[in-house]
């Protein structure tokens, strides 16, 4: 019988995030977790007690910080894991920066560079297997508020190739995600000891005072309601899927 994400959701909607886990693994033969090299390094640490079935990846935008490439490499020792690192088109990125430069974001925003840095390695990742697992958690952002546990992928599902989405932290705080790390002394970006919160690419990050929500630190200086790069484009409005789509 085919897969309903709905009703998954329903079923999981307040369940441990391991729980939701060994489901999707038992559910799904091939199965990718897409890890940031952030705080969503709970879910490695999880998945590593589930076999070896899920594929770990990292997109690796060629901006991540030094401290993240670190912090990948430390993880693949930790626990003896694969990370696979997806890049990005070389011809693509070239005419970009040839075209634009290497700091457009901050001029047209950051869309055109996520497109090419994220989204195309993602969809071409994401092509090979039927359901992802990401870290994204409901306290994150306004975009995030209502994400559920499981979800059918409407950005990265095509007519031949449906995709399910599972979100197994959706309902954990950042602070539960810091106490499982702390209990299971779970390695972690050394990035989150010098004010960094939510971590993405180099330049478009940066550390946060205690009293600011942790993604102001994230694209800040664009509005909070557009903070998505496409990854998680579903998270903002069914209208904005269609382009997004298109320029990625
Ligand atoms: S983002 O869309 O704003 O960059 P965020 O950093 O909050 O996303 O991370 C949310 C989830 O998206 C992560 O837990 C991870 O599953 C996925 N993700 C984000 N960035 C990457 C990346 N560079 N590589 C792989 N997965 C990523
Ligand atoms: Fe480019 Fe910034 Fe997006 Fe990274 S986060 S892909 S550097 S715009």
């Amino acid at each position: 019988m085919a897969y309903e994400p709905e009703v998954a959701a329903a079923k999981f909607a307040e369940a441990d995030p391991r729980d939701v886990l060994a489901h999707a693994v038992d559910r799904f033969e091939r199965i990718a977790l897409s890890f940031s090299g952030a705080e969503d390094v709970a879910l490695v640490d999880m998945v590593a007690d589930l076999g070896d079935k899920v594929q770990i990846f990292c997109l690796d935008t060629g901006r991540l910080h030094p401290e993240t490439y670190r912090f990948l490499e430390k993880v693949r020792d930790h626990y003896g894991l694969d990370i696979e690192l997806m890049f990005p088109d070389p011809e693509a990125v070239q005419q970009l920066v040839r075209e634009k430069g290497l700091f457009s974001f901050y001029r047209d925003g950051h869309q055109e560079c996520c497109a090419i840095r994220k989204i195309e390695p993602l969809r071409r990742k994401l092509a090979n297997v039927d359901a992802w697992i990401t870290g994204q958690r409901r306290d994150q952002s306004p975009t995030r508020a209502e994400v559920p546990v499981v979800q059918q992928d409407r950005a990265f599902s095509t007519p031949g190739h449906p995709l399910v989405k599972f979100n197994p932290l959706a309902n954990w705080t950042s602070a539960q995600v810091w106490d499982y790390i702390r209990e299971y002394e779970v390695p972690y970006n050394e990035l989150h000891e010098r004010g960094f919160k939510s971590i993405g690419c180099e330049p478009c990050t940066r550390p946060v005072a205690p009293h600011e929500h942790e993604r102001a630190g994230r694209w800040w200086w664009e509005a909070a309601t557009q903070k998505e790069c496409g990854l998680h484009i579903t998270n903002i409005r069914e209208d904005d899927i269609k382009p997004a789509r298109a320029s990625a």
